[in-house]
């Protein structure tokens, strides 16, 4: 079986993932989802809502702040999940990326037993280390959401980090000690995906899905440093706002809302 037929096997949605796209090798999922929606637009084909499209390796996979993302053959997830005219205002868009966060977190402890975690807004973590990225573009027109792509990258299977890697990043794989399944990875975020995003469309907003959430962050009572633009400070993570934004209290007792995009958040003594 291909890698479209092994997901479907496994799939239990809805919506998410009716319709798989694969190729073994591909520039960027996203690049590669944003091609194909603009043509669904143009032709007025809404079939294409809730696809995903995947690949097995990117030859310029795309990271956030324009990084790359390094996306080696065969050992992992590369996944853009296409949301064609959603029923979301643009301003809500970027709350997805935790939406999908929480859902690879979610789907990463249902694989591995327990250990997954959240580093907000969207990274998830295990052992200390980065096990997923998460890239959400949206293309807008007269105020309104044409399409969102969620483009997630999971460390399935890879062994082998380069040397820069080796203490930020790990995968399904090494933290189980057994291989594992990228579809049933892939079945496993979309269905938790399907779920947490009917959630989020009954508010617009993370309001039924913050306690899951605060649940799963590792941030949460820890001392954190904030990194702004034009300096830092240390505050202790306290959770987040019904927005996504994270609560953090400075050393005066001030609650203060940092927006993601803004700024980078470490851990004092860690990564976390
Ligand atoms: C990050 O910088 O943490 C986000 C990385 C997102 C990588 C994924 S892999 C699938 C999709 N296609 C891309 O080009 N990027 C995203």
């Amino acid at each position: 079986m291909n890698f479209a037929e092994n997901l479907l096997v496994r799939l239990n949605t809805k919506k998410m993932g009716k319709e798989i796209f694969f190729k073994p090798q591909v520039d960027s999922t996203n690049t590669w989802a944003h091609e194909r929606a603009k043509s669904a637009l143009a032709a007025g084909d809404s079939s294409i809502d809730g696809a995903v499209f995947a690949a097995g390796c990117q030859t310029a996979g795309r990271g956030r702040f324009g990084r790359l993302w390094d996306s080696p053959q065969g050992e992992n997830l590369y996944m853009t999940l296409l949301l064609l005219r959603p029923e979301i205002l643009p301003q809500n868009a970027s709350q997805l990326t935790l939406v999908m966060g929480l859902s690879v977190a979610q789907a990463a402890n249902r694989i591995l037993g327990k250990g997954a975690g959240i580093k907000w807004p969207n990274d998830v973590v295990v052992s200390g280390k980065k096990i997923c990225g998460i890239l959400t573009e949206m293309q807008v027109r007269n105020d309104a959401a044409e399409y969102i792509l969620i483009g997630t990258g999971v460390n399935v299977n890879r062994q082998q980090f380069p040397r820069e890697l080796q203490d930020k990043a790990t995968s399904l794989m090494q933290q189980r000690g057994q291989a594992v399944s990228i579809e049933e990875t892939a079945a496993l975020i979309l269905e938790f995906f399907e779920k947490n995003y009917e959630e989020f469309l009954k508010t617009q907003n993370l309001f039924g899905l913050r306690e899951a959430y605060e649940g799963l962050l590792l941030n949460k009572g820890r001392q954190v440093r904030i990194l702004e633009k034009d300096g830092e400070y240390e505050a202790v993570a306290k959770g987040i706002t019904e927005t996504g934004e994270l609560l953090a209290e400075d050393k005066t007792g001030e609650i203060r809302k940092i927006f993601s995009g803004e700024v980078s958040v470490r851990g004092l003594y860690s990564y976390v």
